[in-house]
């Protein structure tokens, strides 16, 4: 079944996992290699072959020389050929949609629904290439035109995490070529395949079409080209995708070298209930927000705030929703699927750590709790803990892993505050009918996340709103709205167009 998927994507079980542009595959097999396993079953996919130093340095020089045509490719043309990595993607969307189920584990559906939001990004880019638009101002001098425009920006690293192996590289990549940048993606260690074949799937109509090379990838047995990647100085936006942990170290090397970078670090996202919501809508966005990818959004449901009034109600339904989704945990890649495996073992770890980190603070375990080991690979079940306080650590740490957190509130600046102390920013949403409990949540003493949704959940963003959080999230902003335009260099112009050098805020210098 994975060699049927693979063949489908032209991919075999030897890969090479370095694009090295020009339709070639580096032949280098003495790099080490990555065996990305379909966790599900713990078996070996394929072999990936890991990129070298010089690998890496013909990329880089390839790029380079890429961006010089690229950057005065008009932007409308540059557009054309994120158009048709769109077409491309939709043509090889199922295939590439079980690939990702096969080697991430998320169920088919989601795996379908990450391509999806590689093509709508390409079409939102491809309208994105005809609207760069900077301000024009009005000058204090007679006789001035000042004007600003953003110019392409030059390189920009790409760095992705497992749980979105494919769509996170889009956001960044298809606005970065409208903006006519040049792009090189370092995809994570778990999912090479995924993004080998969305690789050549694109690369593949680009040549056909004769466009130049835009996207370069390598792949890191280690770290060494990695840290490598992030200090060069010839890639001024490093967009980095992954733990707060990794991510400071990023954006602490990035800002060493005065280059930009990118960040889209961990969430602990919170939904609140107030006593006005309508359960039947609020009961499913807690469910799939917490059990969702198995818990392994970096939006996922975490936290979850009740009004005292139904905190029972509301967990004895979730306990009976939860039941339901048991009977469905399996193989990611079949249609009945409700959850699938965790990623890797040292997932499923955390997961158990966590797990009796809640029970010693004394949580209940209301269902769940446990790993599945009647079975191979990651399978654990969708957990609910209640009786723990918002500032227990377990709380305020990002678990990649089903586990939601209940707790009940009296007020609404209580849920608030106790929604807004945790050192993470990314998602956060409330359920009520009531305006008033809505516009205060969304008011400037509100909910302090990059996404505040409004009786929808915290997981599931669109991709043309600006995606991305406050705090340990890390600040940065990709995907839709005017996130395209960090991968621009910005510059203001002023054109004298008269006879006279007037000088601005009056100043005389009479020579
Ligand atoms: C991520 O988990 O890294 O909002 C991205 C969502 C998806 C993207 C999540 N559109 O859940």
């Amino acid at each position: 079944m994975s060699h049927e998927i693979l063949k489908a994507l032209g991919l075999g079980s030897e890969q090479s996992g370095t694009y090295l542009g020009q339709g070639e595959w580096s032949k280098t097999t003495d790099a080490g290699a990555l065996q990305p396993v379909n966790p599900a079953t713990g078996e070996v996919i394929a072999t990936v072959h890991a990129s070298s130093a010089a690998d890496y340095e013909i990329i880089v020089k390839r790029a380079q020389e890429a961006f010089k045509v690229w950057r005065s490719t008009p932007a409308p043309q540059r557009g054309e050929a994120v158009r048709l990595c769109g077409e491309a993607l939709r043509k090889h969307k199922d295939a590439l949609g079980s690939l990702v189920a096969l080697e991430m584990g998320k169920i088919k559906p989601e795996g379908d629904g990450e391509v999806q939001e590689m093509i709508d990004i390409a079409d939102f880019a491809v309208g994105q290439s005809r609207m760069l638009y900077g301000y024009t101002m009005h000058s204090e001098r007679p006789g001035h035109r000042m004007y600003e425009q953003y110019q392409p920006l030059g390189l920009v690293g790409i760095i992705s995490a497992f749980n979105f192996p494919v769509a996170v590289w889009a956001w960044n990549a298809f606005l970065a070529t409208v903006c006519g940048d040049i792009c090189i993606w370092k995809p994570s260690p778990k999912t090479p395949l995924s993004a080998i074949a969305s690789m050549k799937a694109c690369n593949e109509a680009l040549r056909a079409a004769g466009f130049p090379d835009l996207f370069f990838m390598f792949n890191d047995a280690g770290t060494d080209l990695s840290q490598g990647f992030v200090d060069d100085k010839r890639i001024p936006l490093i967009s980095f995708t992954g733990s707060t942990k990794v991510g400071r170290m990023v954006g602490e090397r990035v800002a060493q070298r005065m280059g930009r970078s990118l960040l889209e670090l961990g969430g602990n996202n919170a939904i609140i209930v107030d006593d006005s919501a309508d359960l039947k809508l609020a009961i499913p966005a807690i469910v799939f927000g917490a059990v969702g990818t198995a818990g392994q959004r970096c939006t996922s449901t975490r936290r979850l705030f009740v009004h005292e009034s139904i905190h029972d109600e509301v967990v004895e339904t979730l306990v009976k929703a939860y039941a339901q989704v048991e009977s469905k945990i399996g193989d990611p890649t079949q249609a009945t699927t409700l959850m699938g495996p965790l990623n890797s073992k040292d997932a499923v770890s955390a997961y158990l750590a966590a797990v009796e980190k809640a029970k010693a603070n004394g949580g209940n375990v209301r269902t769940g709790g446990k790993a599945l080991s009647d079975r191979p690979g990651n399978f654990v079940l969708p957990t609910i803990v209640t009786g723990l306080k918002n500032s227990d650590e377990v709380v305020q740490t990002e678990t990649f892993a089903p586990i939601l957190y209940v707790m009940p509130f009296k007020t609404l600046d209580d849920a608030i505050e106790l929604q807004n102390s945790v050192p993470q920013g990314l998602s956060s949403a409330i359920f009520t009918q009531n305006l008033k409990v809505a516009e205060q949540y969304l008011s400037a003493a509100g909910s302090d996340c990059g996404i505040a949704n409004v009786n929808i959940g915290t997981s599931g963003a669109e991709i043309g709103g600006a995606f991305g959080g406050e705090k340990e999230t890390g600040g940065g902003r990709e995907s839709g709205s005017d996130a395209w335009k960090v991968y621009m260099r910005r510059q203001t112009n002023t054109i004298n167009y008269s006879n006279a050098l007037p000088l601005a805020q009056g100043i005389k210098f009479d020579l």
